[in-house]
């Protein structure tokens, strides 16, 4: 149905960055934008439903780009063991860390699953998330890898909210392959990979690149694979040490590498040729009470666009609000409040492959808004978390949680 929605400010997000349009007024279509600017250009048309918005600031829908939404028990007896003093790392060593959740991710069944990743994801989308990535990640074999994505494309079709499947295998080694991680990888290439993705499940492909998890060498035969498969590729990199995995993924024009707090400025420059997106993940920093910052001046000097997610995860970021990511953003890593919504809109959109489609509002673009009640733009950086006053429009269609 056309719609005409006004009384309202908007923050387009255009061109990467933050632009407003103060007492606009946006026409929707089809589930598109068809026109956008200020009310009073707005030529008097056939409307066939005006919705005055009150005077909120429109923002694009929320984008979390990484998320690790879909998983089995909770890891908060090792909360506990990391304010005792005993290390992440040391965890992962004993056994317990991501092990321990493909545990209990490959005991529960794809029912379970769901049920508590919705639970998970409608948190998010409360919190004006329209469009979400989900990584598997926590199987390991084929039929818990499959599982893991059959939860992801049933939480899109079973909630308004966009889903964006990665298939994340390469994220620790299965026991059964113990001392054997050339042969995983080999596995994953040879078998998971052409099969999850003949299925229609995999989105894109990503890798845990770091010394717990695997070696930039292997990480490059996997991305070999995906390209011979035509699936874009990121990478968990940069995360506990600096392997340079974030210029590899670059060579590969990956659509981001993720965490990055230990990757250098030769990385920075890497990425920034490539366009591949700098996504930050606050909620792990703080969470494993990380020291070392990632470097934000030498991705903003290179131009490096930055994305900011959730990390949704049971073991470093169990993190239920992108908004207090917005906050983390700013008040850990220093950038703006303009620059954090820049992360989670037309960067993140990026970040997803969704750049043409998602992440700003703008003519021909999907109609996926947030219409908030604040007073300004930073209001939504500002506040911790809690439950904002405002109305979610899913490809022109207000929707209700
Ligand atoms: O993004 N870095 C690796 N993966 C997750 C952590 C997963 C876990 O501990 O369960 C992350 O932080
Ligand atoms: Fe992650």
């Amino acid at each position: 149905m056309r719609t005409v929605w006004q009384h309202c400010h908007v923050a387009t997000m255009a061109e990467g960055r933050y632009a407003a349009i103060e007492d606009a007024a946006i026409v929707t279509d089809g589930g598109l934008i068809e026109w956008i600017g200020p009310r009073a250009e707005l030529a008097s048309g056939d409307a066939a439903r005006t919705v005055d918005l009150a005077g909120a600031w429109v923002t694009p829908g929320l984008i979390d780009c990484h998320t690790h939404a879909v998983f089995g028990g909770n890891r908060s007896g090792e909360f506990e063991q990391r304010l005792q003093g005993v290390s992440y790392a040391e965890i992962a060593a004993q056994g317990g860390g991501i092990a321990s959740t493909v545990r209990a991710t490959r005991a529960a069944s794809e029912d379970q699953l769901f049920a508590s990743a919705r639970q998970r994801v409608q948190a998010l989308m409360r919190d004006g998330v329209t469009t979400l990535e989900i990584k598997s990640g926590y199987g390991l074999d084929l039929a818990n890898e499959r599982k893991m994505l059959r939860v992801a494309r049933r939480l899109a079709d079973e909630l308004p909210v966009a889903v964006r499947a990665t298939c994340l295998a390469a994220h620790a080694l299965p026991p059964e392959y113990a001392g054997r991680a050339d042969d995983y990888i080999a596995h994953i290439c040879d078998e998971m990979l052409p099969a999850l993705a003949a299925e229609g499940l995999v989105d894109a492909v990503d890798a845990f690149c770091e010394h717990l998890a695997f070696s930039p060498a292997q990480v490059e035969r996997l991305f070999i694979k995906a390209r011979e498969l035509g699936l874009p590729v990121k990478l968990h990199a940069e995360q506990l040490s600096s392997l340079h995995g974030s210029s590899l993924a670059a060579r590969y024009q990956a659509l981001s590498a993720d965490h990055l707090e230990f990757m250098t400025e030769e990385d920075a420059i890497a990425m920034a040729k490539a366009g591949t997106v700098a996504v930050l993940l606050p909620g792990a920093f703080y969470f494993l009470r990380e020291t070392q910052l990632p470097p934000m001046d030498a991705l903003r000097r290179h131009g490096v666009k930055i994305a900011l997610a959730s990390d949704l995860n049971p073991g470093t970021s169990p993190g239920l609000s992108l908004r207090l990511m917005l906050n983390m953003g700013c008040t850990c890593f220093r950038m703006t409040p303009e620059e954090a919504l820049a992360g989670v809109t037309v960067h993140a959109a990026t970040a997803l492959g969704l750049g043409a489609s998602h992440g700003s509002l703008e003519v021909g673009k999907v109609a996926d808004f947030v219409a908030w009640q604040i007073e300004r733009p930073a209001d939504l950086a500002y506040w911790l978390g809690g439950d904002l006053p405002k109305r979610v429009v899913r490809k022109g269609l207000e929707i209700t949680h």
